[in-house]
C-alpha cells in the first residue's frame, strides 16, 4: 500500500500547473453514452476515478483510446451491456452518471446501488424521482436500479436538496427526452455549467446552467464533441491552501479564478495577499501564520464541501480559534482524530468542529480515509515538526494528478514510499 512521507517545515516558493477538473471529467465522459457519434475530451487528469470511467464505459461497448497526454476519444456506436455492475459502482459512486445517459439512448439502464461511502449515506434518490417525473419505470431489484422508458418525456423537476450529480444526471437525460424539462433548485456549480456548455456543443438545447433553474429542450438525437474541461478549483484551492499554511507564495496556473470567490475571499480573511489573472492565482501570505478563519459550507456559490478539510488543517495552526461547520454531509470530519495525532487542539460539537491554532504540530503516522481528507494530511504534514507519513494514499489519488511531485516542485521535502 503507497504512502506518503513528508519531512514539514519548508514555505512552499514557486508555480505549479492545475490539471482538469475531475468532477467535470466524469460526467462529461458518461455525455458520450448519448450519441454514436465520435466524442473527444482535452485536459483530462491522470486520476484513478478517470480510468474507473473508462474501464466502466469500455465494459458497456464504448470505443475507448487515448490521444496524446491528455486526451481521450471515445465512441459509443453500438451498446454492448446496459449494466453499471456493483464491482466498478463500488469503488466509485459517480457511476450512477451513466444512469441518465443510458436510459435516454436505449430505453433500460440498470446500476448498481452505490451504497453509502466514508462520508454520508449519500442516497440517490432525488436522482430516481426526477428520472420518474420524467415517465421512467424504475425498479430497485437484488441492489440494482433498473429503470426503463420507451422514451423519456420533459417534466418540471424540483430537488429538495442541490445534488450536484442528482441535477447532472437529470440534464443528461432531458437532452434526448420529448419536450421541454425544468430542474428547479438545480445545482450551480461550474462542473455543471461545464457539462451544460459540453452537451450544447452536441446540439442539446440549454439554458439556465450555473442558476437554480435549468431548462433543456429535448432532441431527436445529439452530435459527438470536442471539448476541454476545465480546471479543477479544489485542486487550485488545496493548493493555495498550502501555500498559505507553509507561509509561503505559490501561483497556480491553467486556473479559473471566477470559480474561487468564496475560498479565496476565506484566504484574504485568514491574512494571505491574492491576486489573480486571466487564467492564474497568485497567494503570497509573506511568511505570517495564517490567522483563524470561520466557515460554513454550502452548496456552490457557497464555501465548497470539498475544501472544508483543508481549512480544517489551516485552522489548527492559525492564530486563533476557528469554527467550520459542516451542511452538506453528515459525516465529513474523519480527518479530525487524525489531525489530533498531530497535536491539534479540535472538538467536535455537532456538525461543528471548534479548533484552536496552535504554534506548531508534531508529525506522526497518519491514515487517510477519503479524498479531501487525505489531501488535508498532507497539508497538516507540510508544517508538522518531523516526519508524518500518511497511509492509503490510494484516496488521494483519485482527485489528485500526481500531488507529490507538483508539492516537491514547489519545495516541499515529500516522496511517495510503495511496498
Ligand atoms: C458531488 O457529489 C461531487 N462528486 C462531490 O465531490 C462533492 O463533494 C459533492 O458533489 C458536493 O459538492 C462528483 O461530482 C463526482 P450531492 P454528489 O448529490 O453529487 C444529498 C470529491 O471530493 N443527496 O450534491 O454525490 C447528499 O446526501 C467528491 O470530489 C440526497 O439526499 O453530491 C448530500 O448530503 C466528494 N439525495 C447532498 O445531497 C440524492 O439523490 C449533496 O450531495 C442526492 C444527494
Amino acid at each position: 500500500m503507497a504512502r506518503i512521507q513528508i519531512a514539514g517545515g519548508r514555505p512552499l516558493q514557486g508555480t505549479v500547473e492545475i490539471s482538469g477538473a475531475k468532477n467535470a471529467v466524469l460526467p462529461i465522459l458518461m455525455a458520450s453514452l448519448l450519441t454514436d457519434q465520435p466524442c473527444g475530451l482535452s485536459g483530462v487528469p491522470h486520476l484513478k476515478d478517470v480510468t474507473t470511467t473508462m474501464e466502466l464505459l469500455g465494459q458497456m461497448g464504448v470505443e475507448i483510446s487515448l490521444g496524446d497526454r491528455f486526451r481521450v476519444e471515445m465512441q459509443a456506436r453500438e451498446l454492448a451491456s446496459d449494466t453499471a455492475p456493483y464491482e466498478l459502482v463500488k469503488t466509485m459512486r459517480a457511476s450512477i452518471l451513466v444512469l441518465g445517459p443510458l436510459l435516454a439512448r436505449q430505453g433500460v439502464a440498470k446500476v448498481s446501488l452505490p451504497g453509502g461511502c466514508a462520508i454520508g449515506a449519500r442516497p440517490v434518490d432525488l436522482h430516481l424521482k426526477g428520472l420518474k417525473a420524467m415517465g421512467a419505470d424504475i425498479q430497485v431489484d437484488a441492489g440494482y436500479i433498473v429503470a426503463r422508458a420507451e422514451r423519456l418525456k420533459g417534466a418540471r423537476v424540483v430537488l429538495d436538496t442541490a445534488t450536484v450529480t442528482g441535477t447532472e444526471n437529470i440534464m443528461m437525460a432531458a437532452t434526448l427526452a420529448d419536450g421541454t424539462t425544468v430542474i428547479e433548485n438545480a445545482a450551480q456549480e461550474p462542473e455543471v455549467v461545464d457539462l451544460a456548455e459540453c452537451l450544447i456543443t452536441m446540439g442539446a438545447e440549454i439554458s439556465g446552467h450555473g442558476t437554480n433553474t435549468i431548462t433543456i429542450t429535448g432532441r431527436e438525437r445529439l452530435a459527438g464533441y470536442d471539448y476541454r474541461v476545465l480546471p479543477d478549483r479544489i485542486e487550485a484551492g488545496t493548493f493555495l491552501v498550502a501555500a498559505a499554511m507553509t507561509g509561503g507564495c505559490v501561483r497556480v496556473t491553467r486556473a479559473r479564478p471566477d470559480t474561487l470567490d468564496a475560498v479565496l475571499g476565506k484566504l484574504e480573511e485568514a491574512g494571505a495577499e491574492i491576486t489573480v489573472g486571466e487564467d492564474w492565482i497568485e497567494l503570497d501570505m509573506g511568511g505570517r501564520r495564517p490567522k483563524a478563519v470561520n466557515v460554513t459550507t454550502a452548496p456552490y456559490p457557497g464555501f465548497p464541501t470539498d475544501m472544508q478539510a483543508q481549512f480544517t488543517a489551516l485552522n489548527a495552526i492559525a492564530e486563533g480559534t476557528g469554527v467550520v461547520r459542516e451542511t452538506v454531509f453528515e459525516n465529513r470530519f474523519m480527518h479530525v482524530q487524525e489531525l489530533q495525532r498531530l497535536g491539534a487542539d479540535m472538538r467536535l460539537e455537532g456538525n461543528a468542529v471548534i479548533i484552536r491554532g496552535m504554534e506548531k504540530l508534531t508529525g506522526a503516522p497518519l491514515m487517510a480515509t477519503d479524498l479531501r481528507a487525505s489531501a488535508c494530511l498532507v497539508l497538516a504534514g507540510l508544517v508538522a515538526e518531523g516526519e508524518t507519513v500518511v497511509d492509503r494514499v490510494y484516496h488521494i489519488d483519485r482527485g489528485y494528478e500526481n500531488i507529490e511531485e507538483k508539492l516537491r516542485q514547489l519545495g516541499a521535502d515529500i516522496r511517495r514510499m510503495t511496498g
